[in-house]
Order: structure tokens, then sequence, then C-alpha cells
């Protein structure tokens, strides 16, 4: 974990900025509750939100911010903001439209990180996850068009998600500005542990979704939370399972992105700075069985896209 800055711990990217370790996630967070959520969330002391245009819901989250700039809570730089590029905009072309869409929804100037939220690409306009939506991605030429938007400064960081490390070696093989972050799963089922030492070598900063194995969502079956190390962990230290999982995250060395629209929750997943795990009980965690949560079925298909199998999506990480 790096400096303090702003009251929270920040990790350093390759491009020199400084990405808050914690940071408020917006999937699956309503229309109607993301707002108060986000706003309840800076108020406590966060200064990173995660959103995505597919989400649904920046529309709601760029108000919040205009007020919270308006009545002096919080001022612009002392934010960072991340957002992600849809698969249906991989097209060159559609890819700076599409920040101008972000940036018109979320009211704001720049990004200061723009992801490629997946190594996937769909039909232009498509709506849902048809597999004759899919179409064969290529990474390279919507690389070029991110670091287009690099150069313009509207993102001032660019980076992918959900890249397996084949995927991630073979960008940073073509890329010109290289990746800053891979955001991509990770809790303590799913430690991510060859993807991790290669960022490492690499330089590229591993961020982790769904850090507490997302349980409300009912596609991906998780129990990360109801783990009887983390219970028991979390009994030893007078902390709760959800503390000892972000904590952890913390102490891997990634950043982490939990999602609630609950203030109390926002605030427990917040209160995790000023203790730690020790290193004995760390190792027990470390032990926890691994599991891929998020497969991404629906982005292979036998006949269209580019992926035939979950296999292929994730060159066998899973
Ligand atoms: P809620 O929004 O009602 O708080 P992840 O960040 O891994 O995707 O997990 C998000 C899910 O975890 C949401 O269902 C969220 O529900 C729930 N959640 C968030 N914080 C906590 C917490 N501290 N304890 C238990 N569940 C939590």
């Amino acid at each position: 974990m790096g400096q303090i800055a702003n009251g929270i711990p920040f990790f350093e990217l390759s491009n020199n900025t400084k990405i808050p370790s914690v940071g408020l996630g917006t999937w699956q967070s309503d229309p109607g509750l993301v707002g108060d959520a986000v706003a309840a969330a800076i108020k406590i002391g966060y200064r990173h939100i995660d959103c995505a245009q597919i989400y649904g819901n920046e529309k709601e989250i760029g108000l919040v911010l205009k007020k919270l700039f308006q009545d002096g809570v919080v001022k612009r730089e002392d934010l960072w903001i991340t957002s992600k590029l849809w698969c249906t905009d991989h097209a060159p072309e559609d890819v700076p439209v599409a920040l101008d869409k972000t940036l018109n929804d979320l009211e704001l100037e720049y990004l200061d990180l723009y992801l490629i939220h997946w190594p996937v690409r769909m039909k232009k306009g498509s709506v849902g996850f048809k597999p004759e939506n899919l179409m064969p991605a290529d990474i390279p030429s919507t690389w070029k068009a991110m670091e287009k938007l690099y150069d313009s400064g509207k993102a001032r960081a660019i980076g992918v998600s959900n890249f397996s490390t084949k995927k991630l070696g073979d960008l940073l093989d073509v890329a010109r500005i290289p990746p800053a972050v891979n955001q991509v799963e990770c809790h303590p089922s799913w430690k991510q542990t060859k993807l991790r030492d290669f960022c490492k070598i690499k330089g590229v900063h591993l961020s982790g979704y769904s850090p507490l194995g997302s349980p409300g969502t009912s596609f991906m079956k998780s129990d990360v939370l109801k783990h009887p190390v983390l219970a028991e962990v979390a009994e030893k230290l007078g902390k709760t399972p959800a503390q000892v999982a972000l904590r952890w995250g913390l102490q891997m060395g990634h950043s982490i992105l939990p999602k609630s629209t609950s203030e109390s929750r926002i605030k427990e997943n917040f209160d995790i700075f000023d203790w730690s795990i020790p290193e004995d009980i760390f190792a027990k965690i470390s032990d926890i069985e691994q599991a891929r949560l998020l497969r991404g079925t629906n982005f292979v298909d036998e006949t269209h896209g580019q992926y035939k199998n979950i296999e292929e999506l994730w060159d066998g990480e899973l």
C-alpha cells in the first residue's frame, strides 16, 4: 500500500497518478439508490467511485457529484472517477463517442481512469447478451483509440478489465501506452495468483472487483463472506467478515471496490485502515480454496464472437 492522500492510502500507477486504495463499487446499485450511496460514501471519506456505462446509473451519479461540488463537500481534483467502455463500442470511431457520453452523464470534463470493460466485442447498438450480438474482438485497434483519449487528457489513465494474463501480455506487446490497471474479480476465494505476479512484474496495477464475492448476485452463488476461516478471523479480530475480506485485499497490495447502497455498510467497508491482519492469521486466509465466481458465460458461444468457451475467454485461468 502506498502513502496517504486525503486520509486514504493510495497506490501509484505506472503513469504516476495515484489511485485511492478503496473505491465505492456501483455495479447493481439501482437507480434511485446509487446517488445517495455516492453522497454518503464521499461524506464518509471515500474519494474513489467505480462506474461503468453499462451499469445504467451514471446520470444519477453525475447529478450527485455536481451537487457535492456545488456545496463544497469535495473538489473534483480530490476525487478518482473510473468508468468503462462497453463491448458495443469497441470500434475505434465509437470509443471517443462512448467516453463523451459517459462524461456527459457523469457531468465531468475528464475521467481519472477509463477501462476496456471486457476483451469482448458486441455489435454496435445491440442490447443484452444474445450470442448473435457477439463479434470477433480487435483489442489492438480499440486500444489505439483508448490511447488517443489518454493523449487528449479526457482520460488521465487508461486500462483494461477482465483480461487474463495472456490477454494482458498480448496487449502490453503492442501498446504505445501500457494499460495502467487491470480490474478483475479478486477476493479471498479468487486470489488471481498468476495474474497478480504478472501485473507486478509488468507494473500494471491490479484492482479488485467483487472484493466481498458479490453476495447479493444470484448467478454467482457466492459464499465468500460465509467462509468459516473468515468468520473465525473476524471473531478473533473483533471485525466483520466483510472487513476482514477487504483488509486482506489491501494487505495483498491491490485496490478494492466494495459495492453497497447501505450507509452503515458503506461506513463499515471504509473502517479498514487503522488495524491489520497479523501475519500468521493472514496465512490462513491465503489457504482458502479457490473458485472464479464471475465466469463470463454470456460472452462465449460456439459459433459467434471471439471465444468458443470460457477456457478461451480466460485462457485457462479458471
Ligand atoms: P448492500 O448494497 O445491500 O450493502 P461486492 O462488492 O463483492 O460486489 O459485494 C456487494 C454485495 O455485498 C452487495 O449485495 C452488498 O449489499 C453486500 N455488502 C456490501 N457491504 C457489505 C458488508 N459490509 N457486509 C455484508 N454484505 C455487504
